[in-house]
């Protein structure tokens, strides 16, 4: 049987400025463009989730390899994760230095013996594996040494607040299926701004920031992980799906995220039938998602 091809990806639930949304609607764009363009030719949907998400890593855009959030020691420090809705096999990252894009490194862990690598050994890792290694100032943009510079001086704001604080970069995330039916899903983020050392969010890992299951749906997510991690939320809206057409199971799996632990952010989700969904409680969530009957991506704020 050939299932209809999707891909959809997310750039952030957060406080996203007027001036600030087209780059974001463009760098959404490229990543569901590029991810289709692999699902288009054949590609897998782990090939187009990596692609997807490379993307964004690499647009100074959003908060996830070059342009990511600096830890409070002035370093970035990334996490990603990838899962693979056919084997259940999972690859993840954490707090990992040195390398521009984390989610290609998941990706080798998700046919490696272990899930997660974490600190000083993810490098190491991601070098034995042949992912490129950079300085770690070459991650580093001017927007946010500033921003850096300017929490030093006013300290660690608790993390909820972020959120409707002044253009906070957003995690990326991709969720997609391919001809066979497969479905994958990543998230890639630096985090949120000035995090101790070692802070790890959901995005790493699976259940809370992405999860995939070919019997009910793949799904990507963003906002604050702390709280997300508390209801397992990508788990969660996936099985929402047992029921739930992914539009309804979205908005459902954030309702939960706001009564039970009254967090903040948002989810992106694709079913077993390859229908798309989206909800988020943040005032903005960047998107961009394409089926197989659209000639362009729908791109949204
Ligand atoms: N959702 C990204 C983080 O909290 O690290």
């Amino acid at each position: 049987m050939s299932t209809p091809l999707a891909i959809i990806v997310h750039g952030g639930a957060w406080y996203i400025p007027a001036e600030e949304q087209e780059s974001h609607k463009a760098g959404c764009r490229e990543a569901a463009v590029a991810g289709f363009e692999v699902l288009r030719r054949g590609g897998s949907a782990l090939d187009a989730v990596e692609e997807a998400v490379v993307c964004m890593e690499d647009d100074p855009t959003f908060d996830a390899g070059v342009g990511a959030h600096l830890n409070q020691d002035g370093v970035v420090q990334l996490d990603a994760g990838i899962m693979d809705g056919s084997t259940y096999q999972v690859g993840a990252v954490a707090a990992i230095e040195r390398v521009q894009n984390p989610i290609c490194v998941a990706r080798h862990l998700l046919t490696s013996e272990h899930n997660m690598i974490v600190g000083a050994g993810a490098t190491i890792y991601a070098q034995a594996c042949g992912v490129p290694l950079c300085n770690p100032e070459d991650l580093v943009i001017e927007r946010e040494h500033n921003r850096w510079l300017e929490y030093k001086e006013r300290g660690e704001p608790p993390s909820e607040t972020v959120f409707t604080g002044s253009s906070v970069k957003g995690t990326v995330g991709a969720v997609a299926i391919d001809r066979a039916g497969d479905i994958a899903a990543g998230t890639s983020t630096g985090g949120t701004p000035f995090k101790p050392e070692g802070r790890v969010g959901d995005s790493p890992l699976p259940g809370c920031g992405y999860y995939a299951d070919n019997a009910l749906a793949g799904v990507s997510v963003t906002g604050h992980g702390e709280s997300i991690i508390r209801v397992q939320l990508a788990r969660s809206a996936a099985d929402f799906c047992a029921k739930l057409q992914a539009p309804a199971a979205a908005e459902a799996a954030m309702h939960m995220l706001s009564d039970r632990v009254a967090g903040k952010g948002g989810l992106i989700l694709i079913d077993r039938a390859g229908r798309v969904g989206y909800a988020y409680n943040s005032s903005e969530m960047a998107r961009a998602f394409m089926v197989e009957r659209m000639d362009e991506p729908q791109v949204e704020i």
